[in-house]
């Protein structure tokens, strides 16, 4: 007879997201690109969660045969929470991004938020071993972030609006590489390579309120968001002459690409489908 695994092995893998908000997300565009070029036939559809329902629609997906799935804010830290066993980089980031459902019926939650950062800033080749990094934003996102910055062997210096949360992140991650923490207004006092977006300011259509003499045509520029447009901060860096930069529409591929391989074991090509997002 069957098992409740063979059965969901043998239909139609199910896949979903869960967030809030998620109606403008591109990750089901991308997990159609990946099913139609590697030939694995699976659903993915969006689930819009609330904090009240979200761990109760994750434990029915699955219930109802849910292969894996992916968590995008606000929920990845509740994600950690909720499932049973975690990959290394899902216990230091202590946020879950993507979950399989394994063979002993447990939940394996991973993050690929880091990695598929670093996959996108060496495409773009924006990051070298000994850069200095400054990260903007103490959020969910920095926190998946910082600690692959800090492996590639990178210097970081974090800000944020809330100071005391970048210092709860510094604290976390001092253990991994250099870390320090700026105030907004004080982050001129360095120079940096590289500066990642990681806030959320785009939703309300804003750049984050720093410096921005900080930029030059020397320093890259990378911002996790991505829309049609320029961002508000990717337009605030190119008046201040920046010439190298992007948005994180190659992160988003990348990390669904990791995603993709924690379910499948193996990596889709990711630069094609960059490629069919940009058009
Ligand atoms: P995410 O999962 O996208 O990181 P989050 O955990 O809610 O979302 O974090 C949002 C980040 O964007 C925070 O660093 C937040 O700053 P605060 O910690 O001060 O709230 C930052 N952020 C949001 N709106 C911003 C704005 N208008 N200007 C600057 N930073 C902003």
């Amino acid at each position: 007879m069957d098992t409740f695994i063979d059965k969901v092995n043998k239909s139609m893998k199910k896949f979903a997201l869960f967030g809030n908000p998620i109606q403008y997300s591109k990750s089901p565009f991308v997990h159609r690109c990946f099913s139609r070029q590697t030939g694995e036939k699976y659903s993915y559809k969006k689930i819009l969660a609330t904090h009240e329902n979200f761990d109760e629609l994750v434990f029915k997906f699955f219930r109802e045969q849910g292969f894996g799935a992916n968590i995008t804010a606000p929920f990845k830290e509740m994600a950690y929470k909720i499932i049973d066993e975690k990959t290394n980089v899902a216990k230091i980031c202590k946020s879950v991004n993507t979950i399989k459902l394994m063979k002993n019926k447990k939940l394996l939650g991973d993050n690929s938020d880091g990695i598929g950062l670093i996959t996108d800033l060496k495409r773009l080749c924006f990051i070298r071993n000994g850069m200095n990094v400054l990260v903007i934003g103490a959020g969910g996102t920095a926190r998946s972030i910082v600690f692959s910055i800090l492996k590639q062997g990178c210097k970081v210096v974090i800000t944020n609006r809330t100071i005391e949360k970048a210092e709860l992140i510094a604290k976390n991650f001092r253990r991994f590489g250099e870390i320090s923490v700026l105030k907004q207004n004080y982050i001129f006092s360095k120079q940096y390579d590289l500066v990642i977006n990681a806030t959320s300011s785009e939703i309300e259509n804003k750049a984050p309120d720093i410096p921005y003499k900080i930029f030059n045509e020397n320093v890259f520029c990378y911002d996790i968001f991505y829309k049609k447009i320029d961002t508000k901060f990717l337009e605030k860096v190119k008046k201040m002459g920046v010439l190298k930069y992007s948005d994180g529409i190659g992160m988003l591929v990348s990390q669904a690409a990791f995603s993709f391989k924690l379910w499948y074991e193996y990596l889709p090509n990711i630069n094609s489908v960059i490629r069919k997002l940009r058009k």
